[in-house]
C-alpha cells in the first residue's frame, strides 16, 4: 500500500513526525481513524539506533502501516547503518530530518542547522539509498536565520535531489537557530505556504509535501491544488478525529467510522493486547485525549482518563466508563435540540 501512496501523480496525507507524541501507541490508534494516511515514527537519531535498544526504539505493530522512520544525524555511514536496520524492522520509508531546531540536535549537528549544509544532506542521502530498497525522504524547513528563502531553499533542494531524492516535504516556515525555543520555532516564524508552492511550479518532477500551520482537512483540500501532500501535524495529534474522514475525502473510500464510540471501541483489541503484554493503559490512552475536542462530554473524557488510566491495573473497563459518562454528558445536549 506505501508505494502506491507515492506513486508520482498520487497525493500523499501523513501525520508529521513528533517527539513524545507519535510513538507507536499513538500511530496504532490513528490507523483505527485513517489507513491511508502515512504515519511517521518520532525522531530517532542514527547514533541511538547503531549503538542502543534497537527493539526499544523500533518495533512497532504490523498494524501501523505504512510507516516512515524519521533518523537525525549527519553522519552518512552512521544514517546508512541505522537506516538498513529500520528497513530490517519494515519501516516503509526512511525520512531525514532537516527541520528540527532543538540545541540539543544542532550541538549534534543535525535537524534545521544541516539546511546550510546541502553537500552533506545530499551525501547522506545517497549513503542512505545504497542501504535501503525503500523511498528515502527529507524533511525541512524553507530555510533557517538569514539564509535567502528563495535562492537558499533551491539551493538546498536542488543538491539534495541531484543525489537521488524525489519527495521533500517542507516546513513553510524558516527555523530562527538563535534566541526561539523549538516550541517558538513552530510558531514564530512567518508562514510562507507561497515558496513552497513556487519550488514545486519550478521543479514538477519532484514530489513536494506541504506541512505547518494546517489546521483542517478543507485546508489540506486548498494546499492539493498546489503540491503533491500534505502533512499534518498538532491538529490532527490534539483533534485526532480529524483523521476520520481523511480516506473518504481524499481516497474514495466509501466506508468509515460511524462516530468516535466506534474509534475508541476498534481501538480495544489492540489495547487487550498491549495490556496483556504488560504495557500500561495510560500509554495507549494519552494519545487519545483529544478525540472528544470540542464534543458534549469532551471534558468528562479527558479528565475520567486522566484521572484513571495510571492507576494500578487500569484496563479497558476504564475507556468505557468514560465512553458512558461522555453519552451522558451529552444526552441533554440532545434532548434540547
Ligand atoms: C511535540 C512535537 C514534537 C515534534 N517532533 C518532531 C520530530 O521529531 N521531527 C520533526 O521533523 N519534526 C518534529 N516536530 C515538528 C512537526 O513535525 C511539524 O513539522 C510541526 O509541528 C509543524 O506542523 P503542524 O503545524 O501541522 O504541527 C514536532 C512537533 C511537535 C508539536
Amino acid at each position: 500500500m506505501y508505494n502506491k501512496l507515492l506513486k508520482n501523480n498520487e497525493i500523499r496525507f501523513s501525520v508529521a513526525p513528533m517527539m513524545d507524541w507519535t510513538d507507536r501507541h499513538c500511530r496504532a490508534f490513528h490507523r483505527v481513524l485513517t489507513r491511508h494516511a502515512v504515519l511517521y515514527s518520532e525522531m530517532v537519531t542514527s547514533a541511538a539506533i547503531v549503538h542502543g535498544d534497537r527493539e526499544h526504539l523500533l518495533s512497532f505493530d504490523g498494524c501501523e502501516q505504512p510507516v516512515a522512520l524519521q533518523l537525525g544525524g549527519s553522519d552518512p555511514r552512521e544514517l546508512a547503518e541505522a537506516a538498513r536496520i529500520g528497513e530490517d524492522f519494515g519501516y516503509g520509508e526512511i525520512n531525514l530530518n532537516i527541520g528540527c531546531p532543538s540545541d540539543r540536535v544542532q550541538s549534534g549537528r543535525f535537524g534545521a542547522c544541516l539546511m546550510a549544509e546541502p553537500a552533506l544532506v545530499a551525501d547522506s542521502v545517497a549513503a542512505v539509498q545504497t542501504a535501503v530498497s525503500v523511498p528515502v525522504t527529507v524533511k525541512c524547513r524553507i530555510g533557517i536565520d538569514d539564509q535567502d528563502e528563495d535562492a537558499g531553499l533551491q539551493h538546498f533542494v536542488e543538491t539534495v535531489a541531484a543525489a537521488g531524492c524525489s519527495t521533500f516535504i517542507v516546513h513553510a516556515r524558516k527555523a530562527w537557530l538563535d534566541g526561539l525555543s523549538p516550541a517558538q520555532n513552530r510558531d514564530v516564524p512567518p508562514l510562507n505556504y507561497d515558496r513552497v508552492y513556487r519550488l514545486k511550479m519550478s521543479r514538477p518532477d519532484l514530489r513536494i509535501e506541504i506541512n505547518g500551520g494546517i489546521a483542517s482537512l478543507d485546508e489540506c483540500q486548498e494546499h492539493l491544488k498546489f503540491v503533491d501532500g500534505v502533512m499534518l501535524g498538532r491538529a490532527a495529534y490534539q483533534m485526532p478525529w480529524t483523521l476520520a474522514d481523511v480516506d473518504r475525502r481524499f481516497f474514495g473510500a466509501l466506508d468509515g467510522l460511524a462516530d468516535r464510540f466506534e474509534a475508541v471501541e476498534q481501538f480495544y483489541p489492540y489495547i487487550r493486547h498491549q495490556l496483556d503484554r504488560g504495557v500500561f493503559l495510560s500509554r495507549m490512552a494519552r494519545h487519545m485525549l483529544g478525540l472528544f475536542h470540542s464534543q458534549p462530554g469532551g471534558r468528562v473524557w479527558r479528565r475520567h482518563l486522566s484521572e484513571n488510566t495510571h492507576k494500578p491495573g487500569a484496563g479497558l473497563d476504564v475507556l468505557k466508563d468514560a465512553l458512558d459518562m461522555v453519552r451522558a454528558a451529552a444526552r441533554p445536549a440532545i434532548a434540547a435540540e
